[in-house]
C-alpha cells in the first residue's frame, strides 16, 4: 500500500524539441511511464509543439523553451532538442532549478559537457543523460550476468551495431560523426558491461553505402578495437546500412564462458520446411526495438527524482564515451591507435 501511495506522487515534466525522439518520449510520458505527468511541450518550431500538444491532449504547447523553465509547476524537463542546443538549455534548466533528463550527448565539445555538469552539479538538480540501451532487458541481463561473474573475468566483448538505413545528409552534417552519433551508444555500452575503463582505441572506417556522407566529411563503414585498463578487449563494427533491419546484438566471453544476445525481432514464430528455416527480420529501428528501454530509463530518472538518489547514467557516463568518439576520429584520422589520455 505504501508502495502505491509513493507511485501517486507524480513528477510534473515538460519535453522541450518534439522531433523523433522527442514526439516518442512524450508520448510514452503522457500515457505509459509511471509516476509522470506530462504538462507542456516546446519546439522553437511552434507548429510541432502544437502538433504534438494536439495529439496527446495538452494545453500548454510553446515556441520558446523559456516558458518551461518559467513555469513554477514543472519539475523536470525531457530535453529532445537538437544536440549543440543540449549544453545551453542543461545550464538554462539548472539555473531554474529543474531536473534534466537529456537526450545524448550532451555536447560535441568537452569544455562544454564540463561547463554543462558542473552547472547541474552546482544547482543540486538531477541530470540523466539518454544512454537508453543500459535499460534494454537484454543488454541490462548481460550486465547482471558479468557482474555476477557468470563467465569470469571478461576477456573479450564484441558490439555489433548496424542500423536499417542512413539518415539525411543535413543530420549527418550536424551530428558530430558516425563515432560521435552512432557508436557513442555503443562505447557507452562497452564501458557499461564490462565494468571498466578503455585505455586505448584503433579506429578503422570507409564510406561503403553513400558517397555523400563522405562528401559531407564523414564515413558510413567503421571498426573499433579497444582495450580494457584490466586487459579485456573488444570489437564494435558500425554499418549505416543494414538491408535486413536494426542489427544491435553483443556478446561478452570471458574466463567461465559466454553470454550473448541476439536480435528482437517482432515474434518468436520460425518457419521450416524442405529448403530453408526462416523467421520474420529484426525490429526496424531504435523506435520499435528500445521502446521498453525508453520507458526504463525515464522511470528510473523519475525514480531518482522522487527519492532523491544519483541517477544510474552519471556525468562521467556523459562525458566519457564523447572523449572515445573523438579518440576514434583521430585513430581514423592518422591511422594509428590513440589512447584516451592524449584527448581527456
Ligand atoms: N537515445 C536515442 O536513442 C536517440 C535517438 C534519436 C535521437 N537522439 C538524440 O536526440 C536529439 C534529437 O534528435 P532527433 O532525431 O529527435 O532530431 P529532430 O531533428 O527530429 O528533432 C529536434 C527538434 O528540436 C527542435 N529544436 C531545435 N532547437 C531547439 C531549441 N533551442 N528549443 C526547442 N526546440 C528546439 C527542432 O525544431 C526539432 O523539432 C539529438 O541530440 C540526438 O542525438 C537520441
Amino acid at each position: 500500500m505504501l508502495r502505491e501511495e509513493h507511485m501517486e506522487q507524480r513528477v510534473n515534466v515538460a519535453v522541450i524539441g518534439t522531433g523523433r525522439i522527442g514526439r516518442l518520449h512524450a508520448a510514452h510520458l503522457a500515457h505509459r511511464v509511471k509516476g509522470a505527468r506530462l504538462v507542456a511541450v516546446a519546439d522553437l518550431r511552434e507548429e510541432s509543439a502544437r502538433e504534438c500538444a494536439a495529439e496527446l491532449g495538452l494545453s500548454r504547447a510553446y515556441g520558446d523553451p523559456r516558458r518551461i523553465l518559467d513555469d513554477p509547476e514543472v519539475q523536470a524537463v525531457v530535453i529532445c532538442s537538437s544536440t549543440p542546443t543540449h549544453a545551453p538549455l542543461i545550464a538554462e534548466a539548472a539555473a531554474a532549478g529543474k531536473h534534466i533528463f537529456c537526450e545524448k550527448p550532451i555536447a560535441l565539445d568537452l569544455i562544454q559537457i564540463d561547463e554543462a555538469l558542473a552547472a547541474a552539479d552546482g544547482a543540486g538538480i538531477k541530470l540523466q543523460v539518454g544512454f537508453n540501451r543500459r535499460f534494454d532487458p537484454n543488454f541490462h541481463r548481460i550486465w547482471e550476468l558479468v557482474r555476477a561473474g557468470a563467465v569470469g573475468d571478461p576477456h573479450l566483448l564484441r558490439i555489433t551495431s548496424r542500423d536499417p538505413s542512413p539518415p539525411s545528409i543535413e543530420y549527418i552534417r550536424a551530428s558530430g560523426g558516425i563515432f560521435l552519433d552512432m557508436m557513442i551508444h555503443d562505447f557507452d555500452m562497452a564501458r557499461y558491461l564490462v565494468g571498466d575503463e578503455i585505455e586505448q582505441v584503433y579506429a578503422a572506417g570507409g564510406v561503403r553505402i553513400e558517397p555523400a556522407i563522405g562528401e559531407a566529411g564523414d564515413i558510413d563503414t567503421a571498426v573499433v578495437t579497444m582495450q580494457f585498463a584490466k586487459g579485456c578487449l573488444a570489437t564494435i563494427d558500425n554499418s549505416r546500412r543494414a538491408v535486413y533491419g536494426y542489427d544491435q546484438r553483443v556478446e561478452v566471453f570471458g574466463s567461465k564462458g559466454m553470454v550473448n544476445t541476439e536480435n528482437n525481432t517482432p515474434n518468436r514464430t520460425r518457419l521450416s520446411t524442405s529448403e530453408s528455416v526462416r523467421e520474420d527480420l529484426p525490429l526496424y529501428f531504435f523506435m520499435e526495438r528500445y521502446t521498453e528501454a525508453y520507458l526504463n530509463e525515464m522511470e528510473a530518472f523519475l525514480e531518482c527524482v522522487r527519492e532523491d538518489t544519483d541517477p544510474p547514467v552519471t556525468g562521467a557516463d556523459a562525458r566519457v564515451p564523447v572523449v572515445m568518439g573523438m579518440a576514434a576520429r583521430l585513430s581514423y584520422e592518422r591511422g594509428s591507435p590513440v589512447s584516451l589520455s592524449e584527448i581527456a
